[in-house]
Order: C-alpha cells, then sequence, then structure tokens
C-alpha cells in the first residue's frame, strides 16, 4: 500500500487479541512507525516488546485509557514530543454492555458510551490540530454492524452509530485541511472473546447467514484499516466499510 511508509500510526486498545494487535502488525509489516495503546499496561508493554523484537525500533508503546481525557492528553503530547508526529490515528477501542435497555444500569449505559463513542472523541480532538497544522492525516474509526441493526445491546448499538455520524462530521470539518477520517464497521469477526462467547452470541446462526458462511479475521478488518490509512485511499474520506462477510445484509 503506497505511502505508509514511516509514517506513526497510533493504534488504541492494541493489547488484546484482535483486531487492535492485528493492526499494529499490519501497518508495521507496511514499514509504518507504530503506537501501542491500550488501557491494560502489562499487556501494552508485553504486546510493545513483542512487536519491537520484530520491527526493531519503530514500535513504541503507552498505556491509554481512552475515556480518560487527560491520559489521551497525555500520551498525545508525549508521542508528538518523541516522534514528532502522529499521522494515522486508528480508533480501535471498543466495549459492550449486555442485556436489555430495562436490564441495563445507567452506569453500564454510561461507561460503553464513555469508550466507544467519547473515547473517539478524545482522541481526535487532541491529534488533529497537529494533522490540521501539517496539512495531512488519516483517521480511521471502528465502528460494527450493529450501527446499523439491533443485534448487540442498546449502548453498543447507539455508540457505534454515533461513531459512524462523528466519522462525517469530522470528515467535513478537516477535509479542507487535508485531513481524512473514515469509519470500519465489522461484522462477527473471530476474536478470542468471539470464539469464548460463540454459542451466546448466536455464532452458528451469524455463520449460516453470512454469504461467506464464516467469521472474519482481525487481520481481515486490519488490511482495510491500513487501506484507509494509506495513499491508495487519498479521495476517501466520510465513508463507513463494512467488513463482514455480506452477513450485514441479514444482520
Ligand atoms: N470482535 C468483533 O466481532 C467485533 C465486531 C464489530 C466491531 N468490533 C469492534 O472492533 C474493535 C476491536 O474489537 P476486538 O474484539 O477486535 O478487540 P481488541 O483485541 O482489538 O481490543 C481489546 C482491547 O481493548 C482494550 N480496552 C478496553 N477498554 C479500553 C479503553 N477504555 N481504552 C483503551 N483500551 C481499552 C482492552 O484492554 C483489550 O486489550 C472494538 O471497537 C469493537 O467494538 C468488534
Amino acid at each position: 500500500m503506497r505511502g505508509l511508509k514511516d509514517k506513526v500510526a497510533l493504534v488504541t486498545a492494541a493489547a488484546g487479541a484482535g483486531m487492535g494487535k492485528a493492526t499494529v502488525y499490519r501497518l508495521a509489516q507496511e514499514g509504518a512507525v507504530v503506537v501501542v495503546t491500550d488501557s491494560h499496561a502489562r499487556r501494552t508493554q508485553e504486546t510493545t516488546e513483542e512487536f519491537a523484537r520484530e520491527f526493531p525500533g519503530r514500535v513504541i508503546g503507552f498505556p491509554l485509557d481512552v475515556s480518560d481525557r487527560a491520559n489521551v492528553q497525555e500520551v498525545v503530547s508525549a508521542v508528538e514530543a518523541r516522534l514528532g508526529r502522529i499521522d494515522i490515528l486508528v480508533n480501535n477501542a471498543g466495549i459492550n454492555a449486555f442485556g436489555s435497555v430495562a436490564e441495563l444500569s445507567p452506569e453500564d449505559w454510561q461507561r460503553v458510551l464513555d469508550v466507544d463513542l467519547t473515547g473517539c472523541f478524545n482522541m481526535i480532538r487532541a491529534v488533529l490540530p497537529g494533522m490540521k497544522k501539517r496539512g495531512c492525516g488519516s483517521i480511521i474509526n471502528i465502528a460494527s454492524v450493529a450501527a446499523w441493526n439491533a443485534n448487540s445491546s442498546a449502548p453498543y448499538n447507539a455508540a457505534k452509530a454515533g461513531v459512524l455520524a462523528l466519522t462525517r462530521t469530522v470528515a467535513a470539518e478537516a477535509g479542507p485541511d487535508g485531513v481524512r477520517c473514515n469509519a470500519i464497521a465489522p461484522g462477527m469477526i473471530l476474536t478470542k472473546w468471539v470464539e469464548t462467547h460463540w454459542k451466546e452470541i448466536g455464532g452458528d446462526r451469524m455463520a449460516r447467514e453470512c454469504p461467506m458462511r464464516r467469521g472474519g479475521k482481525p487481520e481481515e478488518v486490519a488490511a482495510v484499516t491500513c487501506f484507509l490509512a494509506s495513499d491508495d485511499a487519498s479521495y476517501i474520506t466520510g465513508e463507513a466499510i463494512t467488513v463482514s462477510g455480506g452477513w450485514y445484509m441479514h444482520a
């Protein structure tokens, strides 16, 4: 993919076993300098060390909770001071809270909104001034097909729909300054969590309904994230690309 070599990319929630980590790997393979961030401090360090062994001098890490605005500002400033800039932001952090609207507490609702939607806002607000000043940048927000359907919980569906609206607004506001902002809406992706909870979340039904008859791999989402970050997507902004093996048509 064009234009990723030596770009500085920051990925949130990058120390789990899913799309964040796969995205760090693919970005590093494409030649980017990658900042691993995650709210889990020990795993952030372990993941950073793991990648730094394969890509020496090209991967650094910081613990970062996207819902903590002070922490966000502190990490973005530290990265800009150390690496000079952030060219690519991947807003990957997302949590869920299970239960119907009647069962969920206001705290459950708030926590999901704080991480999944306000977390994106916090990150974008912190990196955008630098991107605008330099006249370039690419932001990729990981939403979900839940933005369009009722398959998940109310706060998750609402937050992910909000992420699409935020994506379009940032694209409109920042486009004149050379900054692109897009979203990806994954379907059912075979992360460790999804595989463990396969039965409860209706994995077999999804696989039957999905035209490709399987869940996706984190690497298949990471590839689209890298495409959107790259110069090959230079005229794409304000979009949401679904990566669901066609499942969104049924879900
Ligand atoms: N797995 C799926 O099937 C699926 C489908 C559609 C959308 N998504 C979305 O894709 C994104 C990645 O999900 P994934 O399942 O691949 O997991 P992942 O492994 O990429 O992310 C999990 C990580 O998130 C971190 N995290 C949790 N709260 C955080 C916070 N407040 N700040 C920073 N990090 C935090 C955790 O510590 C964990 O390491 C999420 O936004 C999720 O909503 C997932």
